[in-house]
């Protein structure tokens, strides 16, 4: 089947489809089935930067939570999850979540997905942080890798989904308050196409790499927040910034909480378990020893700057670090549940981990932020749609717990991908305005980026100079604890470095795979998305989950119950609302995670 006709005479190739979902990881593949599976008629296109199995879906190791045993019940699954958030969750959006994730999950199972099992052939599932009850299921700690395989894989029974890889974004197209599709440069050839579809589903991640140590591949810049962003559409939460607290230093590739799950610990330079000195969240006085590894993500990073602050961290070449140890586990056990911690280990820092101890600091995981969209996956523009990281639905309020997010991709994909596919039932064709957009796109990218040398003089700027100033300004200014000065700073830096983005050259001006003018177009998406982290963060003058204040210590319910955001002015600035938190059944309360 191919969908491609031209619209008019011009040169450049237009596409059509029915729905079109950008992004080929978890969220986008779910999407794209489940548009399909709702609509079997449809033509449905899946636009990726990269080939779907490169999305970083595959890299997520530690498994995917939802309520499978008895004893566990989708009110503690609701309760954990928005206890967890510092109950900034909208609780509808949480109920829906905890109810369709055991059915997404078994889903899954019948495609194919390899789940661990007991040894009586149920599912096997793991403690994780922050969750009272064992939820999360696993695929050893390679769960991204199963889960993606097997909805790649069942993405190839669907003759109407038709793929275009290695396609990058670079707007939306929209006409009259619609979204109508994209347009996109082929990687391969350079070409530039337009690609109309009468609904889009934007599921590109998040944009851990606006950060100079994060678990996020090199990929997630936040493409589809920007775009989005740009649209018009707001972003909610973006101060919300998760720093997962054990990545390896200098690389910052994750080693999974399955580890500390599975009974690791975490040891400061004089070899105690130093999280026992900390409020974790638990009733008790003081957490017990077996579980205090397990408390949130928040909490563990936070405690970790306070052990560098009292001088009982490591000091590398990579910064402060402490010890994961997991030696007490036994070989058999790590090479079961934990093979992918003993290869990286091994491979990236040349220890092995059944051994040794493993060098860990906190490395920034996930956005709890993004697109504003409603239990559907709408967002504001008609016909766009997001789901996954890039989206704030949202569930995972202040801090997500480890193990939603794999569910909350099946989840909310499953959910855009059905919306998506119901609107285009009543949405007309793409407008005739498609082509002349898509043609000014292209003109724009050709001035922007293939003009000659000698008429774009004044380029003295380069790329990767202006990527690590931002990378570094965001870690000291939105990093795990803020101030009014840090952001204030930050946001200034930030205005300076957009003013310079303007003035970077480009040399390469070749057609084929051409990263040279994607990085640019990265960093330019990158920097809006910091600028919005930086004044949303900047504005909530309260300390929340991952958002802390040195200068605001205390939740501020009276004020901050509330979701920030985002909005673009016209001069590309942020502009700061608030909306409120949807409560149904749990009032704000104190955030314990034990029993
Ligand atoms: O540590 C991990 O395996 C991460 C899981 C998650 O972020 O959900």
């Amino acid at each position: 089947m191919s969908l491609r006709y031209p619209l008019r005479d011009f040169h450049m190739d237009i596409f059509s489809c029915d729905v079109l979902v950008v992004g080929g990881g978890g969220a986008g593949l779910r999407a794209a089935i489940a548009a399909a599976d709702a609509q079997p008629t449809l033509k449905i296109g899946v636009v990726s930067k990269v080939y779907p199995m490169r999305s970083h879906t595959v890299s997520a190791e530690g498994g995917a939570a939802a309520v499978i045993k008895t004893g566990d019940s989708l009110d503690e699954h609701a309760y954990d999850t928005i206890s967890g958030g510092d109950w900034l969750s909208d609780q509808d959006a949480v109920e829906v979540f905890v109810r369709e994730a055991p059915t997404e999950m078994l889903q899954m199972e019948h495609w194919g997905c390899p789940w661990n099992r007991e040894p009586d052939g149920h599912v096997a599932v793991r403690p994780f942080g922050g969750m009272k009850v064992q939820r999360t299921w696993f695929a050893a700690d390679k769960t991204g890798f199963h889960m993606l395989h097997t909805l790649f894989q069942t993405s190839l029974k669907y003759e109407q989904i038709q793929r275009f890889d290695e396609y990058f974004v670079t707007t939306l197209l929209v006409d009259e308050g619609r979204c109508e599709g994209v347009v996109a440069i082929e990687l391969a050839t350079g070409r530039v196409v337009a690609i109309a579809a009468k609904a889009v589903i934007l599921c590109t991640g998040g944009c851990g790499k606006v950060f100079p140590f994060t678990t996020n591949a090199s990929i997630k810049n936040g493409d589809g927040m920007a775009l989005a962003y740009r649209a018009g559409v707001p972003l909610k939460d973006m101060e919300f910034v998760q720093y997962h607290p054990t990545g390896l230093p200098f690389t910052g590739i994750l080693i999974t909480e399955a580890a500390r799950a599975e009974g690791g610990w975490m040891l400061n330079k004089d070899g105690y378990r130093y999280l026992q000195d900390y409020d974790l969240g638990k009733p008790e006085p003081k957490p017990v020893l077996r579980s205090m590894e397990l408390g949130p993500r928040d909490r563990l990073s936070q405690a970790f700057v306070k052990e560098q602050e009292k001088g009982r961290t490591f000091e590398g070449p990579y910064g402060h670090y402490v010890h994961l140890d997991v030696r007490h586990l036994g070989q058999k056990l790590i090479d079961k549940k934990l093979p992918f911690v003993r290869e990286l280990c091994l491979k990236y820092v040349n220890l092995d981990p059944v051994r040794e101890m493993i060098p860990v600091r906190p490395v920034v995981h996930y956005m709890m932020g993004g697109v504003h969209t409603d239990i559907n996956g709408a967002t504001s523009l008609s016909g766009l749609y997001a789901a996954g990281e890039v989206a704030c639905v949202s569930i995972n309020g202040a801090n997500r717990l480890g193990s939603n997010s794999l569910t909350e991709l099946l989840v909310f994909g499953a959910r855009a991908g059905r919306a998506a596919a119901a609107f285009t039932a009543e949405a007309p064709d793409a407008s005739s305005s498609v082509a002349t957009q898509a043609h000014d796109e292209e003109a724009h990218l050709e001035r922007r980026f293939r003009q000659r040398d000698s008429v774009r003089s004044g380029e003295t700027e380069r790329i990767a100079t202006l990527r690590t100033e931002m990378q570094g300004v965001m870690e000291q200014s939105a990093g795990i604890y803020r101030s009014a000065p840090t952001l204030e700073q930050g946001a200034a830096q930030l205005q300076s470095l957009q003013e310079r983005l303007t003035r970077v050259g480009v040399d390469d001006r070749s057609y084929t795979f051409n990263t040279e003018i994607t990085s640019l177009l990265e960093l330019s998406y990158m920097l809006d998305l910091a600028e919005g982290i930086v004044h949303a963060a900047l504005a909530r003058t309260e300390s929340r989950g991952s958002h802390q204040r040195t200068d605001h210590p205390d939740r501020d319910d009276q004020r901050f119950l509330a979701h920030s955001m985002v909005h673009r002015t016209s001069s590309g600035q942020p502009r700061i609302e608030y909306s409120p938190v949807t409560i149904t059944r749990w009032p704000p309360g104190k955030r314990v995670y034990g029993r």
